[in-house]
């Protein structure tokens, strides 16, 4: 089996349990658990939110999109268009289901397909690739067409390769069977500049390098 099928196989069948991150009613344990293993998904999100404001009337694509969590608050913060890709159906279906629920479902499309090929020609006002490169294996190939679809800003993440919870993590990973990978700064500065990426703020949080490029 491929990386890319092992990745889909594991979010295709994980997409309920990881989508729970952004859920409010949890008991005290679940939420301390969430904290500390997981919480970065979620002030990622609050990152990004911050780095793309304002929205409205802008077009973003959401590479690696899971259940749709980003394209959801952009279009709730008044983006005109919003794209979300994923290649987990599982994943799809809620981000669909919640853009329905929403009342947002208009502004929103989701495709089920893989980042490059499955996404129609276009270019966007912003582009965001949040926990995705984590389950890159050519990760200079991928943003550099990320880039080319991009006309002003970039923001993606990138998992430290150094950090207190990497070796549980990996061993979790290992034991479910999907790869993961992990990123020296150095190796990240090295990915930006192959893919002609030369103005861009770095920012550590938490477990991850953020990255928010300006074209
Ligand atoms: C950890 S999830 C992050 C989801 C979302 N960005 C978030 O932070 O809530 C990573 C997602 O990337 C998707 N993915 C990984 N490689 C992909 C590819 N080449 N094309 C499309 N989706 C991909 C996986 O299916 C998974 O849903």
């Amino acid at each position: 089996m491929s990386t890319e099928q092992q990745v889909r196989r594991h979010f295709h069948a994980d997409a309920r349990r990881f989508d729970a991150i952004y859920e409010e009613n949890k008991g005290p344990a679940a939420r301390f658990v969430d904290n500390v293993w997981r919480g970065v998904v979620r002030r990622r999100l609050d990152l990004t939110l911050e780095r793309l404001a304002p929205l409205k009337g802008k077009t973003v694509l959401d590479v690696g999109c899971g259940s749709g969590r980003y394209c959801l608050a952009y279009a709730e913060r008044g983006a005109e268009r919003v794209v979300g890709i994923d290649f987990a159906e599982a994943m799809i279906d809620l981000a669909r289901e919640y853009a329905e629920r929403l009342g947002i479902a208009d502004r929103c499309e989701f495709i089920a397909g893989a980042f490059p090929d499955d996404l129609p020609p276009g270019t966007y006002d912003a582009s965001t690739a949040m926990g995705f490169f984590d389950y890159i294996e050519n990760p200079a190939a991928i943003l550099a067409l990320m880039r080319e679809r991009t006309r002003e800003t970039m923001v993606m993440s990138f998992p430290k390769a150094r950090e207190w919870r990497v070796p549980v993590r990996r061993l979790r990973f290992r034991v479910i069977g999907c790869p993961l990978f992990l990123y020296s700064e150095e190796r990240v500065r090295r990915i930006l500049a192959e893919a002609e990426i030369t103005r861009y703020d770095w920012i550590p949080l938490d477990r991850d390098y953020v990255v928010v490029a300006h074209r």
